[in-house]
């Protein structure tokens, strides 16, 4: 499986400026992605049509930032798996944690997501991590437990090889915070063995990505990890020259 470097764009920029970092990033990144890398840009679900076009010829992915689990329906304001697939969306993130902390998202809806975007078809990374206080109280592998556990549980059987988990410690987000690279280190092996433990040999192939201030300074070192599949990025990968340095790290 090729490490994966996904930029998520949460609630930034306009179309314009969306379009003009993603044709960057194309020009920046042209015939130079390295064998065993595969790009990934989530932008807001309005700039998704638009960015697939941009990015038409790119070896560049497009991603949603969230999904709602029904075919179509009286959903006001979500978004279903298909219409994604159908703007040219083969992934979808599912359980940030924003999401989770402040729009109030349960393991369970998470779960529900996960397996439905899975079965339509959607490749999906699903976010998980612990906050500052479960890390402190010495929560890290019961929370890391409880997120994978209710979230594989429900997974279609052919799914697991289009699953990929993000290990993303809540209190490294956005805050220039980074884990130490044995923290790192030390949490994917647990998100790993739960893999295992919960989907068998073919949990020994799902992919964990690193996410929370991931720049270009720190991103070989974290890419270098065992068990460090790829790296999701928020802040860094706003700016293609940035964004770019960490695909090529
Ligand atoms: P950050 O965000 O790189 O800005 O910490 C990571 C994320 O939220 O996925």
């Amino acid at each position: 499986m090729p490490k994966l470097i996904a930029a998520n764009w949460k609630m930034y920029k306009t179309l314009a400026e969306a379009e003009t970092t993603a044709r960057e990033l194309a020009a920046t990144l042209a015939s130079r992605i390295p064998a065993g890398r595969e790009v990934l840009v989530c932008p807001v679900f309005v700039h998704l049509p638009a960015l697939a076009r941009t990015l038409q010829g790119a070896d560049i992915r497009l991603g949603a930032q969230d999904l709602y689990p029904a075919k179509e329906g009286a959903f006001t304001g979500e978004v279903a798996p298909r219409q994604l697939l159908d703007v040219g969306c083969t992934y979808a993130l599912v359980g940030h944690s924003e999401r989770r902390h402040v729009l109030g998202e349960s393991d369970a809806f998470v779960a529900q997501k996960t397996a439905f975007g899975l079965g339509e078809g959607l490749q999906i990374i699903l976010c998980i991590g612990e906050t500052l206080d479960e890390r402190r109280a010495g929560q890290l592998e019961t929370v890391l437990a409880r997120q994978i556990t209710s979230a594989v549980a429900r997974i279609p059987q052919d799914g697991a090889a289009r699953l990929t988990i993000a290990y993303e410690p809540v209190w490294a987000i956005g805050t220039g915070e980074v884990a130490t690279l044995e923290d790192i280190h030390a949490a994917h092996a647990v998100v790993r063995r739960l893999l295992a433990e919960s989907l068998g040999e073919a949990g020994r192939s799902v992919r964990i990505l690193y996410g929370g201030s991931v720049k270009p300074d720190n991103a070989g070192a974290i890419l270098g990890l065992d068990n460090v599949d790829g790296v999701l990025v928020g802040g860094a990968s706003l700016e293609a020259s940035s964004f770019s340095k960490i695909v090529l790290a």
